[in-house]
């Protein structure tokens, strides 16, 4: 007869799941998506891009790059079609004047006074990439 008197292998070590991990692998839960490349956007250009349901108005100043709703939150209209303010960082709504800080999507002016959403927007190898995914 033979007699198994040790149990077998419950559960040895090998945690394969878990939604953070201290790892540096580089690829998953933050996507990126590029944009444009940087040389494309002349300084205190904005310019609209439509990452999934998400509109997007991505203006330059200087070597810096910014990334705000497009949809001003007074009333659906694109901000990329205002004038950007590059002293003060801001861009304007065309229809009723509201200014937008880029760095913080706040109305400095009314009559919106909602903030529209901002985004992480970096530079790489010379593309602007939206981080995060949208
Ligand atoms: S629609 Fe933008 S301020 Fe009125």
């Amino acid at each position: 007869m033979t007699s198994m008197s040790s149990s077998s292998s419950s559960g040895s070590g090998s945690v394969s799941s878990g939604s953070v991990s201290s790892g540096s692998v580089s690829s998953g839960s933050v996507s990126s998506v590029e944009l444009c490349r940087l040389d494309e956007l002349g300084d205190g250009e904005a310019r609209r891009f439509d990452v999934g349901s998400h509109r997007i108005v991505v203006v330059r100043i200087g070597d810096d790059v910014y990334a705000i709703g497009d949809q001003c939150s007074h009333q659906d209209v694109s901000l990329s079609l205002g004038e950007v303010d590059v002293d003060d960082c801001t861009i304007e709504c065309v229809k009723h004047g509201s200014t937008f800080d880029l760095r913080t999507g706040k109305p400095e002016t009314l009559p919106a006074t909602q903030p529209v959403p901002v985004y992480e927007v970096v530079v790489r190898d010379g593309s602007v990439m939206l981080e995060g995914g949208a």
